[in-house]
Order: structure tokens, then sequence, then C-alpha cells
């Protein structure tokens, strides 16, 4: 086994950035190159002003003070990093295809093969090659097949390593990762490459939490854990909705099934739907491969926990159309939180986006308060809908820094993301700035429900009545 004293990192987003600070951080013997084609991003990695980090996660600023500039390094100099390292990651992002084949499905691999043809042309010696980003199962074969075609004379042993780390939380979950896979050939070859990467990770979490598996499972099982964690929210959002009709309350009703031990009581939060770049994305992709090997039924399952979330999304602002008296035209709401989720900073596929576009349809005009989110960001995420024009959306889709300010004047507050901040405001000073009678949309079920109908607001939680 060869002990890495180089890595190199394509790809300094949301995985590449606290991914390898961490590596970098508990491995202070090994070198790490994080490198991005996007110069902007590099910039903001490299700015001594730790707000600019193009990531947010807690505890991460921290680690980039310690260890930029000693082992860790960002640039734009991707060819000189494929030179120099011993083993690259590759951790670009793999988007739903928007295009030809499997449009609107499939994983757009054009960055991951990009990426491995610029490795394939660049290497001057032998490398481990770790696919960071999700990828369809067997794509390792196919960057194998770039890599052989291009050099003959140079050995490439390639590893799958899908990293499981969730947003806000990024630095915990690696730091405390419940395991690490990895994925290698079962070729002698490929053995010592995991032993390798194993190394990397033992420096600081027991050996017992690294799975080695082949190839195939280790692609396989990335897109298996996120469809699985996904199901499990519209699992129980899809009894939300019963809960409405019946009078019977979702978060009583997931407190009594996960304390089951076979259930458990994680993931079982009912929720506007869930958002983010990965579950979307990935279960799109595990349809796609299911329908790709005939296998009809089994996308079918699947491809329902994106339906259901969708239906999520459209209930709420439903149900804020019909509690407003069915119609919201010309009515102020403002929004609490655009993120995901609480602690981050990103916003891809935020359920906000929707709920935002439907309630703008019906002519509401919409005020956004997010401790992380600017409004640029914003606005980007509506036009990229393409249901009107910029011009449009920045006239329905306000922004205020103050959530006091945003809340006043307006007839209700939809609660989008679980931020902490929302349960410590004074409700009683915020409901009388409002319009009567005022209404709380609680999307999270976070805030004390029976504490606001005592100062007057009518509220409406997800899966209650
Ligand atoms: P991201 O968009 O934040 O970052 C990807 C970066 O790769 C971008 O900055 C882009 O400029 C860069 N890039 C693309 N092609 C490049 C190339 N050829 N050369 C140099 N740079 C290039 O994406 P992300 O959220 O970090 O996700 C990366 C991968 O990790 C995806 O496959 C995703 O599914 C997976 N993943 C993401 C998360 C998450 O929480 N975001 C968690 C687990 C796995
Ligand atoms: C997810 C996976 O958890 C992680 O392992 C993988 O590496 C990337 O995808 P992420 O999308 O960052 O991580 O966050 P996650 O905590 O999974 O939340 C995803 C969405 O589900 C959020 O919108 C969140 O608010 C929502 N959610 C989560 C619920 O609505 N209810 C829950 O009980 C849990």
């Amino acid at each position: 086994m060869t002990k890495i004293k180089t890595i190199s990192c394509i790809g300094a987003g949301y995985v590449g950035g606290p991914t390898m600070a961490v590596i970098a951080l508990k491995n202070p013997h090994i070198r790490i190159n994080v490198v991005d084609m996007n110069p902007e991003k590099i910039a903001l990695w490299n700015s001594d002003n730790m707000d600019d980090l193009p990531v947010y996660e807690p505890g991460l600023s921290e680690i980039i003070q310690e260890v930029r500039g000693k082992n860790l390094f960002f640039s734009t100099d991707v060819d000189q990093a494929i030179r120099d390292a011993e083993m690259i990651f590759i951790s670009v992002n793999t988007p739903t295809k928007s295009y030809g084949i499997g449009k609107g499905m499939a994983a757009d691999l054009k960055y991951v093969e990009l990426c491995a043809r610029q490795i394939g042309k660049g290497a001057t010696r032998d490398k481990i090659v770790v696919e960071k980003s999700t990828l369809p199962v067997r794509t390792a074969s196919s960057i194998k097949k770039i890599f052989a075609a291009q050099q003959s004379n140079i050995s490439f042993s390639v590893l799958s390593n899908p990293e499981f780390l969730a947003e806000g939380t990024a630095i915990n979950d690696l730091l405390n990762a419940d395991r690490v896979l990895i994925g290698g050939e079962e070729t002698e070859a490929g053995q010592k490459a995991i032993q390798s990467l194993s190394a990397i990770y033992e420096a600081w979490l027991p050996k017992e939490r690294i799975i080695s598996t082949n190839i195939w499972s280790s692609e396989l099982s990335k897109l298996t854990a996120n469809a699985f964690l996904a199901q499990r929210i519209s699992s129980i959002n899809a009894i939300s909705a019963l809960c409405e009709k019946t009078g019977a309350n979702v978060d009583e009703v997931a407190k009594a099934i996960g304390a089951d031990s076979r259930i458990g009581s994680k993931f079982l939060k009912s929720s506007v739907g869930f958002g983010g770049s990965c579950f979307k994305k990935d279960i799109l992709n595990l349809v796609y491969l299911c329908r790709h090997f005939g296998l009809q039924e089994a996308g079918d399952y699947w491809e329902q926990v994106i339906k259901i979330n969708d239906y999520q999304k459209q209930r709420f602002a439903e149900n804020i159309v019909t509690a407003l008296f069915n119609t919201v035209s010309g009515k102020d709401i403002a929004f609490f939180g655009w993120a995901f989720k609480k602690d981050t900073n990103d916003t891809r596929e935020s359920a906000a986006i929707e709920i935002a576009d439907k309630l703008i349809e019906e002519q509401a005009v919409i005020t956004v308060y997010d401790p992380k989110v600017k409004y640029a960001r914003m606005i980007e995420d509506m036009n990229y809908l393409d249901t009107r024009s910029e011009e449009e959306n920045e006239k329905a889709l306000n922004f205020e820094t103050d959530p006091y300010e945003a809340a006043k004047d307006s007839h209700a507050i939809a609660v989008i993301t679980e931020w902490d901040e929302f349960k410590t405001y004074d409700w009683q000073k915020i409901y009388s700035s409002m319009k009567k009678p005022a209404f709380v949309f609680d999307g999270r079920n976070i805030l004390d429900h029976e504490d606001l109908r005592k100062i007057g607001f009518i509220v409406r939680g997800i899966g209650k009545q």
C-alpha cells in the first residue's frame, strides 16, 4: 500500500471544500490541492474574510483558518493539481440531465467525463482516482475506459468513495461519520488502493467504520441511501395529509412510530417537503437506472417518493390560499427562510422556490427573510423556473434583512426553513405589526402553536388541525 502524501480534489463545492478541509486537518502530513474551474469560487475560498467563503457550514471557517496555506490550498490550476497528486478526488457536480436521452432523469456526467479526460491526458505517473461525486452504478467502468484509451503505460486505480455528509452538519458528519464507504476493484492493485484511502480516514475514524465493497455496490449504495432517507420524509408527509383531515397530529404519530426501534426516530419530521441538491436528483437517477434495465415497477416505486414531495409543496401553498379566504391576490406574505434546511446558505431545490412560485401565480407579494441567503440567489432561483421575467420576479419577491420588517404589514407568515432563531422572536411584536387576522403557516412545526394562538394568530401547522 502507498502512504499518500499528495492529494488533489477537482471541484471546490459543498462536498469538495468541507471534505478536503477535514482530511487536511486530520492529516497534516498530506498536502491537499482543491481546484475548480470557477475562478470566482476559488477567490472566495482564498478570501481573508471568512464570511466570504462560498460554503457556509458551522465549524468550517475555523478549520479553513487552521489549515489553509499550511497543507490545504485552493487554486484554478487543474492540470498542475493532476500532475502533482498521487490521489485525485473527483468531486464535481452531477446534476440531472437537461437535454437529450434521459433528459429530466439521468445524471449528467459531462463534468465527470471532462475530469476523467483531463486526468487521463495530464497524468505523468500512476494515480488513484476517487469518485467522490454521486454517480450512477457502473460509472467507474467508463472512467477506466477513458484512462485506458489515453495512456497505456500508466496505471490508474479507480475507487468509489461516496460522501454521506448532510449540509448544515457537514463538519460534524465528516468528523463523526457513521461509516465511510470505499468500493474498489477485486484485484491486488484495487485492494491496495482501498488500503491507501482507508489509511487517510483512519487518521480520525475507527477502522470498523470503514466499509469496503466492490465498486458497483459502493456506487449503488449512495443512491440507495438517499432514496431511503427521502422515502421516510415522503412517507411521513403522506401521513401528514391524512392527519390534517382526521384530527390526528403528525408529530405525535411520528413520535409513536419512531419509538419502535425497528423504525427509529430520525428523518420522520414532516415538513413543506424535502429540498437540497441530492434527494430529487439521485432518486430520478435511480428511477432512470431501474427503467434502463427494464425494471419498470421498481422505477415506479421510487418515483412515487418524488411525486409525494411535489404534492406536499403544492398542498402547503394551496392551504395558504384556502385559509386566506381563497385569495391571496394583492396580499403580502412574509417567508421566514429560503434555504432548503437550517444552517446552510444552499437553496438548491428548496421548497421555498415552488411555494413562492405558486403564490406569486395567485398574485401574492412575498417578502423573504433568511439569515444566510442573499436576495440575488433567491431571484436566480425564481428565474431558473422560467415562469415569468426577471423584472416580474423582482416585483413579486422582496427581501428584508430584518425579520420584523419582513413581517410588518403582512397578512401571513410562512415558516419555510427551520432556522432556530425563529423560535426566539418576539411574536407579540410581530403580531402587532401585521394586518388582521394575522396568520402563521408553520411549514416545519417548530413554533409553539398554542402560544401563538394566545397572542391572536390563526395558526396552521403541517399535519395537524
Ligand atoms: P457543487 O456544485 O457545489 O460543486 C461542484 C464544483 O465542481 C463546482 O464548483 C464546479 O465549478 C466544479 N467543476 C465542475 N466541473 C469541473 C471541472 N471539469 N474542473 C474543475 N472544476 C469543475 O456540487 P456539490 O454539492 O459539492 O456536489 C458534488 C458531488 O457530490 C455531486 O455529485 C453531488 O451529488 C455529491 N454530493 C453532494 C452532497 C451535498 O450535500 N451537496 C452530499 C453528498 C454527495
Ligand atoms: C442528504 C443526505 O442526508 C446526505 O446523507 C447526503 O450526503 C446528501 O443528501 P442534505 O440534502 O444536505 O443531505 O440534507 P438532509 O438533512 O438530508 O435534508 C434534506 C431535506 O429533507 C431538507 O430539505 C430537510 O429539511 C428535509 N427533511 C429532513 C425533512 O423534511 N424531514 C426530516 O425528517 C429530515
